[in-house]
């Protein structure tokens, strides 16, 4: 029989644990901000695939662009046979792209790909190796985007040494402020690595796994500078930022930094396995030819998706709709806070629809509180809301619902959401 339970011992069986599931549901089928199981339980959708599915799932205009290629062709490889659904997205971003000069594009398949190669351009561009990452930051599960990532647990344990060359300083969170995070820069600079042998700082504007934390501006800020300074490259990690959900297609935009290159994945093809590096032109343009690209990268249905999902954003006007369904989604949980019956909550923040809330041990307090987190994810999933955690702590609730979410599901989700945070508290 077919049902979640046979599915999980099966898995369990087959598949190693290091690939952790959220929960033991094995989905079906999927509409917009919809998801139904293989025992035919629907689930309102607020984690989007881990921000993938900023279009909604199966977005018509996405599926007919796929499957338009479909019929065409599936794989020649870019590098043997070229095509033009690749040239005529990287002319969009090219286009969409905040860099005054001129802008190239590059894709690949997934987001520790792009964070990969961004850090090999920025290598090529400079002639230099080290890197500089952010304590919380996520880069990705590869060997340069773990090394890259700043939480050693789950995500470098048992794993070994990194690449060298690479650097951590701590993310203004957590009490941490810019004026500290930019000492230890300078202290960096001193004690392990000159400047001059600094290939790359690679940010993201808001951290993602790390807990929906925006970068200040003033700290970005610092950072252009730096780099400016000392002929460092800026990459802008955009792979949970990007595609509209902070409000503005790439989340640094809201700064008014320019970054040098920027990586993106996820929401970029509505769901099909597409990312790519966009950057300024004489940079992306260092590495040899040959020395860039993947048996995959750029697939021609991956492509063809992420045209028809630049298009839905423009007819849809997505970017308008996530900052409204964000201060919607912000206003109800600032609601559920006030209530006496919940789990203690408190900064509830985003840009756009990057939405996010901590759960604490106390009204007021600052202790955080990963259990009652968990608690409230089993609640939800039990109620038929699928919700995401995330954060340093581990008691960080992340919303990504689609941003083409219908309002009577949206609704449904919000209420069922505070159900939880009820349930939680018991
Ligand atoms: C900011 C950021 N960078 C890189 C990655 C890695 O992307 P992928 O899981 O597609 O390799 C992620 C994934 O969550 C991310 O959020």
């Amino acid at each position: 029989m077919t049902n979640n339970a046979s599915l999980q011992s099966r898995r369990v069986a087959a598949v190693p644990r290091g690939v952790g599931t959220a929960y033991p549901v094995f989905a079906e089928r999927a509409e917009n901000a919809e998801v139904w199981d293989v025992e035919g339980k629907r689930y309102v959708d607020f984690a989007g695939g881990i921000a993938v599915l900023n279009t909604g799932h199966r977005h018509p205009k996405v599926v007919a662009a796929v499957r338009e290629q479909l019929d065409k062709f599936t794989h020649t490889c870019f590098q043997v046979l070229p095509y033009e659904p690749y040239v005529a997205l990287a002319e969009r971003l090219n286009a969409l792209a905040p860099f005054k000069g001129d802008a190239k594009t590059i894709f690949f398949s997934t987001g520790a790909e792009a964070v990969e190669n961004a850090v090999k351009i920025a290598r090529a561009a400079t002639g230099r190796s080290g890197v500089i990452a952010f304590t919380g930051a996520f880069h990705g599960r590869t060997m340069m985007g773990m090394s890259l990532t700043g939480k050693v647990a789950p995500y470098r344990k048992k794993f070994g040494l990194g690449v060298p060359g690479i650097f951590h300083v701590p993310f203004p969170a957590d009490g941490v402020t810019v004026q500290e995070s930019l000492r230890a820069m300078e202290f960096l600079f001193r004690a392990d690595i000159e400047p001059g042998q600094v290939a790359a700082i690679i940010i993201e504007p808001v951290q993602g796994e790390g807990g929906f934390h925006p970068a200040p501006v003033e700290l970005l800020e610092a950072l252009r500078k730096i780099c400016d300074d000392h002929g460092i490259v800026l990459i802008s990690d955009e792979i949970q930022t990007g595609f509209g959900r902070t409000g503005k297609m790439f989340g640094i935009e809201a700064s008014g930094v320019e970054p040098d290159l920027i990586t993106v994945a996820k929401s970029l093809a509505g769901g099909f396995p597409l990312s790519g590096v966009i950057g300024k032109a004489e940079i992306m343009d260092a590495a040899e030819p040959g020395g860039l690209g993947g048996t995959y990268a750029g697939s021609p249905i991956a492509c063809a998706a992420a045209l028809a999902v630049l298009d839905v954003f423009e007819e849809e006007k997505l970017l308008d709709k996530a900052n409204v369904l964000g201060e919607k989604v912000k206003a109800a949980v600032a609601k559920s806070a006030q209530r006496n019956d919940t789990v203690a909550i408190s900064g509830i923040r985003g840009p756009g629809a990057m939405i996010a809330f901590d759960v604490m041990k106390k009204r007021g307090g600052n202790e955080p509180d990963a259990d009652a987190t968990k608690r409230i994810t089993q609640a939800a999933i039990a109620d038929g809301l699928v919700l995401l955690s995330c954060g340093v702590h581990g008691n960080t609730i992340r919303i990504l619902v689609p941003l083409t979410v219908e309002d009577n599901v949206l609704d449904e989700g919000l209420a069922k959401l505070e159900k939880a945070l009820i349930a939680a508290n018991a």
